[in-house]
């Protein structure tokens, strides 16, 4: 057994040196290919006395891990989504799940508006008209306004909040739905609140931003499609598994749909052969609504903060689980 805590870290991308110290100066640190399983990479005594773990959602948090890891008190997740943790499986093992929120909302809601922009302006289209020679016989198409229509939002949490406030600057009326009201943004008149059906009759442009899990999982399919405009586009930033795949594969062919944005897909990373690439109507984003210098270092430092004081027994500014610290 060693003196200090054992920790795992498992990121796609290696730490900030300063960060790595800072664990360094607390922990004796075992590292982790990104996205691999203790069991199968490190041997049964290390695995034994590992009390904390850094990882992205590439890592998977569940009963197998918890039982290859019987010592484990804290998973710190440097992502604010924790769709990679089975959180039922952590309670009964007492891991305190912990997550990097806000740090990341602007970085998110940028992308947002990145790809409304290129959808409704054919951005994207247009450097690659502009690169072949094409404007040389004729002229671009003409593309859509945003400005004037109707953004709605489904999911109004704290990306929600900053996405409806950036619209704001494009005069578009903001209308979301949510579980729960959203009283606060509401009064500063910043979104208005609507049914699930009437969001998808109604947008102009539909975001969806609610988290991965079994009540939401393919929870937007052909009957979604089926009730929004032909000329309203899908931009989805939070979880591919929200959408039913195949279903928005049928809306954008058929023209229910026209057009969507897509950060997140069911299977990342995306292989070419996806239909969704080959989609004239569709632009694409490699999941990277927070991956900025500055967004990843600010996780970077809530995620290694979270996990640091959670072993030493401060209470950590993030947690999923909250209940098990209280
Ligand atoms: C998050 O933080 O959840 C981002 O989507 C990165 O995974």
């Amino acid at each position: 057994m060693t003196a200090r805590p054992r920790i795992l870290v498992s990121l796609p991308a290696p730490l900030h040196d300063d960060l790595r110290a800072q664990l360094a100066a607390h922990f004796d640190i075992v590292d982790m290919p990104s996205g691999s399983r203790p069991a199968d990479v490190l041997p049964a005594g290390v695995c034994a006395e590992i009390q904390g773990q850094l990882i992205t959602p590439h890592n998977r948090v569940d009963e197998d891990l918890m039982q290859s890891l019987p010592r484990l008190r804290v998973s710190s997740n440097c992502s604010v989504g924790y769709d990679n943790v089975d959180l039922a499986a952590a309670n009964r093992h007492k891991v305190l799940i912990c997550n990097t929120p806000n740090v990341l909302n602007g970085a998110v809601a940028d992308v947002v508006v990145g790809l409304m922009l290129c959808l409704a302006r054919n951005l994207v289209a247009g450097d690659a008209f502009v690169r072949s020679g094409a404007w040389t016989r004729g002229p671009f198409p003409l593309t859509r306004d945003i400005r004037g229509k109707t953004f709605g939002l489904l999911g109004m949490g704290r990306i929600g909040r900053v996405v409806a406030r950036s619209v704001q600057a494009f005069d578009m009326k903001v209308i979301y739905h949510n579980r729960r009201r959203d009283e606060e943004t509401e009064s500063l008149g910043l979104a208005s609140y609507v049914d699930r059906d009437t969001l998808f009759r109604e947008a102009d442009v539909l975001c969806v931003l609610v988290p991965l899990n079994d009540e939401t999982r393919h929870s937007i399919g052909a009957r979604e499609f089926g009730m929004m405009k032909p000329t309203a586009y899908l931009i989805n930033t939070a979880r591919g598994a929200v959408l039913d795949e195949a279903a928005l594969i049928d809306a954008l062919r058929s023209g229910a749909i026209a057009g969507a944005g897509l950060d997140v897909m069911e299977t990342e990373p995306l292989p070419a052969e996806s239909p969704l690439c080959s989609l004239p109507n569709v632009v694409l984003q490699a999941h990277v609504g927070s991956a900025t210098h500055e967004t990843r270092r600010a996780m970077g430092e809530m995620a290694v903060r979270n996990l640091i004081d959670a072993l030493d027994g401060v209470r950590p500014a993030a947690m999923v689980n909250p209940e098990l610290w209280d």
